[in-house]
């Protein structure tokens, strides 16, 4: 090989080699096929300064968007859930993260359930004893208090979706800490834009309170229509609380009767 044809060869794998660097991986010769192509060792022979020469030299740091080991676009965990299309991608990625873990090791992921199409979500608390055993929200007493309450207003499991603020269940059922619900809120905020329910039913002041990122009594939240995020949402007692103050069964068969009814004015399917 001639050694002007050398020097370009030399010159454009340098070239290459540097966008590699920055911009990620794609089909280049080696610095030791950069040997084999020449029939004397290549100078350094300074690289013209083409347009894309220059533009690469005038990046100072390598865009964040990139990571320099794996070359691989670094999305933020914002990203990650932004890009989720479906629930199914969105449990995917529930299911990969550490950040909705609690300190109780070894529980399972409780997602959510229901009909994806619904326009009536109900949001709870967290995950207990049975639900983590089962993967599934609301399956032990409070459960079957809360089908009992939805029965009787017409909503049987198949026509609502259900899910929690935590997806995993926190140690001898305590309250979720304010860091676990932050860190699980995005991926609930997701799940509900997914689900595009008409009406959210939160069930305990847990579940108002970090939905409406406010602190409040349930008493004052309820009997009332909240604006979120363009939907409207109602607070009602919570099926456990129930189970051990049966005199608050009254007050939440009027929220749910008005629930009903404001389902039915916004033509809630079925
Ligand atoms: N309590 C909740 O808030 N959620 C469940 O899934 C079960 C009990």
């Amino acid at each position: 090989m001639s050694k002007q044809k050398n020097d370009l060869v030399s010159r454009t794998i340098r070239l290459l080699n540097q966008q590699r660097e920055l911009f990620g991986d794609f089909d280049v010769s080696s610095d030791k096929n950069e040997e084999a192509l020449s029939s004397s060792p290549a100078k350094e022979i300074p690289p013209e300064k083409t347009d894309s020469a220059k533009s690469v030299d005038s990046v100072q740091e390598p865009k964040p968007a990139y990571s320099a080991q794996n070359k691989q676009p670094q999305l933020t965990e914002s990203d990650l859930i932004a890009k989720c299309d479906s629930l199914e991608e969105l449990r995917a990625l529930c299911e990969a993260t550490e950040v909705l873990k609690t300190d109780l090791p070894n529980t399972n992921l409780v997602f959510g359930i229901g009909n994806p199409d619904a326009d009536l979500m109900i949001v709870g608390e967290a995950p207990g004893f049975n639900e983590d055993r089962q993967g599934e929200p609301f399956v032990g007493q409070a459960g079957k208090l809360l089908d009992k309450i939805m029965a009787a207003i017409s909503f049987n499991r198949d026509q609502i979706y259900i899910a929690n603020i935590l997806k995993h269940r926190p140690p001898d059922n305590r309250d979720p800490k304010p860091e676990e619900r932050k860190r699980s809120l995005p991926y609930l905020l997701r799940q509900i834009e997914l689900v595009n329910p008409k009406l959210i039913l939160c069930v305990g002041r847990i579940s108002a309170t970090t939905l409406l990122a406010k602190d409040a009594s349930l008493k004052s939240m309820r009997q009332k229509f909240h604006e979120f995020h363009g939907r409207e949402l109602m607070v009602t007692y919570h099926p456990a609380a129930l189970l051990r103050n049966p005199q608050w069964k009254r007050p939440c068969w009027e929220d749910v009767q008005k629930l009903r009814s404001r389902y039915d004015e916004l033509d809630g399917k079925p």
